[in-house]
């Protein structure tokens, strides 16, 4: 039976996974628009079985890593990479894992440890510009003993496990408000309101989260924080059987803002204890700008599906340069997506169509075209219902005030690069 004649034997509805929650391993930390988990796993596993050789995988958008988790639980190697360092931080920590007596141990010490700094003052008191902006006066207190207690940790590995804990925490206690992944301040009522069980939360947290995650560790994996249309061009082309991602469906500043969302608790986190620059917290919208699409557009599509000239017709001339940009950028990684992927290999991407001003970007229908534009056959084509996914309704405002609408679907293509 052909992979297509297998996936006939499916419900429509199956897909939706209407019971389906962030579970186990990927409820270990808030990040926006995760996948789900058990359609990325039944999708891989289709395919090793189809294709018993395929051994390894890429996710050149991992977000937090649910695709990278499900691909090394059946057994493939997995490389990912993401250019938001939160993003980075979570799935790290999902992959690297942690030795459960290991942490026990260590997380005596780390409480110990608050303990003694609350009681003998000796911590500095943490600072960044606004920082009373974001975060209540006794709040920015308490995270700083904790984050002191962090810093004291000898153990490198160890560390990176707390900062992913403490991320968590910064977040649940600072000024933002949770309607929106935009940072905007909460009316001053409802700041003055929150109580501050902080060292209550981060002990929980720690002792919970790497129970969730597991050990032992599953497989080869290596991970890359950074911009992926660079760091494409850095591998050696025909390299991975299998390239299962969700890409942005647009740029993050007007679609979903992951560095704005991930800034207050990137703030926090000590950047010395991974492998990522610094630099793209230096303001709140930097991560967003150097995202696809955003400041950094490099304006050198390749292909331009006819479908997309279609739309820039469509829609207000002040629209088209951040559509054209997006979509330059994007090309750019598609094209970068096809050289890695290995003559026989399979292209797993899971797609949405936004709407701006209501007119719908068929984000879907463009990527099928310049599949089969360079050479790749669209065996199957699932669209499910978004029942669960972590969305506001209206993701962002526009600086002319106009919403984008989140979407209710969303499309998986699966391609194969026959030559
Ligand atoms: C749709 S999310 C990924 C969803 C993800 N598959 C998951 O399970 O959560 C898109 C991701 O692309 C990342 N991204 C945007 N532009 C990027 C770029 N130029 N290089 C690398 N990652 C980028 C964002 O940081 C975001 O995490």
């Amino acid at each position: 039976m052909s992979l297509a004649e297998k996936l006939d034997l499916y419900s429509k509805e199956y897909w939706d996974f209407r019971n389906s929650k962030n579970e186990g391993i990927h409820k270990i930390a808030n990040y926006p628009a995760p996948m789900v988990a058990p359609m990325q796993h039944e999708l891989l596993q289709l395919l090793v079985n189809e294709n018993p050789n395929y051994h390894n995988m890429l996710d050149p958008f991992h977000g937090t890593g649910v695709t990278l988790v499900e691909g090394q639980e059946i057994g493939l190697e997995v490389f990912g990479i993401d250019i938001n360092p939160y993003a980075h931080i979570i799935s790290l920590a999902k992959l690297e894992k942690y030795n459960p007596d290991e942490i026990k141990q260590a997380n005596t010490n780390m409480l110990n440890r608050i303990e003694l700094l609350k009681n003998d003052g000796s911590y500095e008191r943490y600072s960044f510009d606004n920082i009373s902006k974001w975060f209540r006066d006794d709040v920015i207190e308490s995270l700083s003993i904790i984050r002191a207690a962090i810093e004291q940790e000898q153990n490198r590995k160890n560390r990176r496990y707390y900062w992913l804990c403490f991320g968590e925490i910064v977040k649940k206690y600072s000024n933002t408000r949770t309607s929106t992944f935009k940072l905007h301040v909460k009316e001053a009522e409802k700041i003055e309101e929150m109580e501050n069980h902080i060292y209550r939360d981060f002990k929980k947290k720690i002792e919970e989260t790497y129970i969730l995650i597991g050990y032992p560790p599953v497989g080869k994996f290596e991970l890359k924080c950074g911009d992926s249309n660079s760091i494409m061009t850095e591998l050696e082309k025909e390299s991975f059987d299998i390239i299962c991602t969700s890409p942005p469906y647009g740029d993050n500043g007007t679609t979903v803002t992951y560095g704005q969302f991930s800034t207050l608790q990137l703030l926090w986190i000590d950047s010395n204890d991974f492998k990522y620059d610094n630099s793209c917290i230096d303001n709140y919208s930097k991560i967003d700008s150097l995202s696809l699409g955003g400041t950094l557009s490099r304006n050198n599509a390749f292909y331009c599906s006819p479908l997309l000239s279609d739309y820039i017709e469509k829609i207000s001339p002040h629209k088209r340069k951040k559509i054209m940009q997006f979509y330059s950028d994007y090309e750019n990684s598609f094209r970068s997506m096809v050289r890695l992927l290995k003559i026989n290999g399979s292209m797993v991407l899971t797609l949405g169509n936004r709407k701006v001003d209501g007119i719908e970007f068929p984000f879907t229908q463009i990527n099928a075209d310049i599949a089969q534009h360079y050479g790749l056959k669209v065996e199957y084509v699932i669209t499910r219902n978004i029942l669960n996914k972590r969305m506001p309704r209206k993701v962002s405002r526009l600086s002319d005030g106009q919403s984008v609408s989140s979407m209710s679907k969303e499309t998986t293509l699966l391609l194969k690069k026959e030559s």
